[in-house]
Order: structure tokens, then sequence, then C-alpha cells
């Protein structure tokens, strides 16, 4: 792309190393994992069961600290470098907040709020309220508009998938993180997220991660950052 020459990454990881203690016991997941990731640029982070996918975006999100390297986040619009992995965790849950939207890999809705509740809460958590008509068309399209209602305990497994992806883009994050986004979904309903989410970057240059086995979903993304010889 003509665009990275001109720009800064939005994200910058170096020598990024992360070892589990279970005891006696030592496993190492990420072994200097590095790359950049430039607004607009969809990466998908590929690699077979175990081999840290999940590791890394929940270390990308500072939901996990690394035992060494770096994660350097630029968000769109702010002349700002957020060094992920030195941020306490009032500045975590901020950053979090305002420039993450993580589709997790069991969705982690709130089961106490409605499938409408759970999408106003990033908008409200931001003071972005003023989002909701752009968020209500994305739940229409996502084919969610008559379960706004309902809990998430009601709802299919892709159906909760869906809303998941509905409130990760909600606030218009700097950074998607997406884990498996389609691991629940028919074919249909993966097309239709796919182009979701690779438009949403696309068009508003947000940078999309994407934990996936689905070699069809890799296809389609810009490039693939391969986990698997990393541990
Ligand atoms: N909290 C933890 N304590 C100890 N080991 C862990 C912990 N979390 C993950 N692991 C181990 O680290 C490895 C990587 O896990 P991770 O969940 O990042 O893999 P993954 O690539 O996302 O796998 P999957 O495709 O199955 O989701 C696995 O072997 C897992 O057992
Ligand atoms: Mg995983």
């Amino acid at each position: 792309m003509l665009m990275m020459a001109t720009t800064q990454p939005a994200l910058c990881i170096r020598g990024l190393v992360k070892t589990y203690r279970d005891g006696a016991e030592q496993r190492t997941v990420l072994q200097d994992v590095g790359f950049d990731a430039f607004p607009g640029e969809c990466i998908a982070l590929w690699g077979p069961s175990g081999s840290g996918k999940s590791t890394l975006l929940n270390i990308i999100a500072a939901l996990q600290s690394a035992d060494a390297g770096r994660v350097e986040v630029r968000p769109i619009d702010a002349d700002i470098v957020i060094p992920v992995q030195s941020l306490r965790a009032a500045e975590a849950t901020r950053y979090r907040r305002r420039h993450v939207g993580y589709v997790f890999q069991f969705f982690n809705l709130v089961p106490t709020l409605t499938v409408a509740e759970n999408i106003r809460l990033p908008l409200a958590l931001n003071s972005l309220d003023k989002l909701w008509p752009e968020a209500l068309a994305r739940l229409d399209r996502l084919g969610l508009s008559d379960r706004l209602g309902a809990f998430p305990d009601a709802l299919s497994g892709g159906e909760r998938q869906r809303v998941a992806i509905a409130r990760a883009l909600a606030h218009r994050p700097s950074l998607v993180l997406a884990d498996e986004p389609t691991g629940n979904l028919d074919a249909a309903n993966t097309a239709m997220v796919a182009s979701m989410l690779f438009e949403v970057a696309r068009a508003e240059g947000v940078t999309l991660l994407l934990a996936t086995h689905d070699a069809s979903l890799a296809g389609r993304a810009d490039r693939r950052v391969d986990l698997t010889g990393t541990r």
C-alpha cells in the first residue's frame, strides 16, 4: 500500500515474549513477536490452537502483560503514542475503553443487559451516545434489529457473536481485535460479518487484527502474521 510509506503505524510491536509459569513448568507461548500494522490494514493472526493468538490480542488490549517487548498504539486523529505495556491499571482501562474494540472468543456480553444495552454501554462510557443511530444501523445490517430487547442468554451462539461485533465497533475504536469472530457463524453470516469488519477497517482507517483458523477469512486480510513458529 502506498499509504504505508507516508503513514506511521497504528500499532507497533517489538520483541514480545510471553511465558506462562505453572509451578515448576514454564511454557513460552510468544517468542520474539514483532510487526507493524497500519491504519486501515487488516491482519490475520494465524496459527493452530495454542499458538498464542488470544494471548497476543490480550496483551495488545492491555488485559495481560508480556514478559518482554513493547506494544505502541497511535490512535486515529490523536497525535499521541500509547505505550501499552507501561500503562497503570486506570490508564489501561481508559486506553481499552476508548481506543480498542474487542470481539472476544467467548463473546463476554454482559448477561444482565439486553442487546441494546450491551451496545449502548461503550457509547455511554465514552460519552458518545450520539453514535447510537450508527450502531442501530449496524445492528440492522447484522440481522439483529428484532433482538434488541433480548438478554444474551436467550440468543444463539451466532447471534451473540454478531452482538459482540456490533459492540466492538460502536465507539469507533482505532484498533479492532477480533478473536475467531466467525467461529460460531454459518457461511452466510461469516461472509456478512467479514465484509463488515473489512469495510469498517478500510473505510475508516481502523486497524483490524483477526485471530482465525479459517483460511478463506485469513485470505481476505491484507496479510498474515503467523504465530505457528513463535514458541
Ligand atoms: N492463564 C494461562 N496460564 C497458563 N497457560 C495458559 C494461560 N492462558 C493460555 N495458556 C496457554 O498458552 C497457550 C496459548 O493459548 P492461547 O489461548 O493464546 O492460544 P490460541 O492460539 O488463542 O488458541 P485457540 O486457537 O485454541 O483459541 C496454550 O497452550 C494455553 O494452554
Ligand atoms: Mg484463542
